[in-house]
């Protein structure tokens, strides 16, 4: 089904496919005409984080920026959808043409740079919530934020999503928003993270209930600053970590019409350097903090090698662009075959 609204869907810009597929989404879901997807979310029960996951593969941050369509996308089979990245404040994003679809390589470009109507009007959507399977929401900072007062922001948001969010991921690692990526390094990253982690503790203790954090990396670093992320994050004892967002590289989509384009490449080409670094927070971790895997997800296949790497559980993004909601029932029925092979008893 998906395959036959593909070919029109590709036949117009970017954008205007992803505002039209998911407002028909959206639309069809309140007219209770999502059942038909909603009987394959595959059963097979994840507990991570304090929290259960139906199964193992989630909608990565960025298809439903501000929470408009997350009870649509949460009967496409998922286990559980991240929404955002929200930032305090409303703002655009970067100039149209800002999204490339390139097919030949399976990928994507974007330069979206936190187009949201802001957190206030996300809220109002979380409030309103249908969706009861696992839901994430993603933090980020306004544009005009400086690095200096980044932190202000993080916290900004964390406050105000804290009691409607299941898990709350903090981006650091999008590629455009100028500055963005040099959180993740350094005292500043040191100085946020402790500084979100006492804001949780405040919040665990004002709403009763702790709200696990995960922290989404970047795939442009190397295996020595990947750990040193690691050590960081093991000494706040945060409680995922999802890897990984973008990347800036364009290898393997260097003969396309797009590649000189700026922005954070994803799909097919960015799946090695995620599973590279899934790798190595495995090796270094040693199962102390779970990883949330994503990058390059397109086949079931690539969604048993996030695990096999050392993911416990999957998202993805363009993966679901190029496949649909059968991608979705695919990758949740290999991982649950592979859990079953591994341990018997996981059936
Ligand atoms: C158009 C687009 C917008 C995205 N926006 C966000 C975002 O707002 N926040 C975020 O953390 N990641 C964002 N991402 C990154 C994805 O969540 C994911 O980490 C990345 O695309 C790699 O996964 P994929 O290869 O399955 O797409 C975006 C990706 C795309 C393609």
């Amino acid at each position: 089904m998906y395959s036959i609204a593909k070919k029109v869907l590709f036949k117009l810009d970017p954008e205007v496919a992803h505002e039209l597929s998911l407002d028909a989404l959206g639309a069809a879901e309140r007219l209770h005409l999502l059942q038909p997807f909603m009987s394959k979310t595959v059963q097979a029960p994840v507990e991570l984080m304090g929290l259960q996951f139906p199964n193992a593969v989630g909608m990565a941050a960025g298809m439903d920026k501000n929470g408009d369509y997350y009870n649509a996308l949460g009967k496409m089979g998922f286990g559980f959808v991240e929404v955002g990245t929200v930032t305090p404040k409303p703002q655009p994003g970067n100039p149209q043409p800002r999204l490339f679809r390139l097919v030949e390589q399976e990928a994507v470009i974007n330069r979206m740079g936190f187009n949201n109507k802001g957190v206030a009007h996300l809220l109002a959507n979380v409030k309103k919530r249908r969706y009861q399977g696992v839901l994430g929401i993603n933090i980020g900072k306004n544009k005009i934020t400086s690095e200096e007062k980044a932190l202000g922001d993080y916290l900004y948001c964390l406050e105000a999503v804290y009691d409607y969010a299941d898990y709350v991921a903090v981006n650091v690692s999008s590629p455009n928003t100028p500055g963005l990526r040099n959180l993740q390094f350094g005292e500043v990253f040191e100085a946020l993270l402790h500084g979100i982690k006492e804001k949780q503790k405040q919040l665990a203790e004002k709403y009763g209930k702790h709200v696990p954090i995960a922290v989404k990396i970047a795939p442009d670093m190397s295996d020595d600053e990947v750990r040193g992320i690691a050590d960081q994050l093991m000494k706040y004892q945060y409680e995922g970590i999802i890897a990984t967002n973008t990347t800036i590289s364009r290898e393997g989509v260097e003969n396309s019409r797009y590649s000189a384009e700026a922005g954070g490449l994803s799909g097919a080409p960015v799946r090695d350097k995620s599973t590279q670094t899934i790798k190595v927070l495995s090796d270094h971790l040693q199962g102390e903090i779970p990883i949330i895997g994503v990058g390059g997800i397109m086949n079931a296949d690539d969604a048993v090698e996030k695990i096999e790497a050392g993911a416990s559980l999957v998202q993805l993004y363009s993966g679901f662009i190029y496949g649909g909601p059968e991608l979705v029932t695919e990758a949740a029925n290999a991982i649950k075959a592979l859990a079953a092979s591994v341990s018997p008893k996981a059936t």
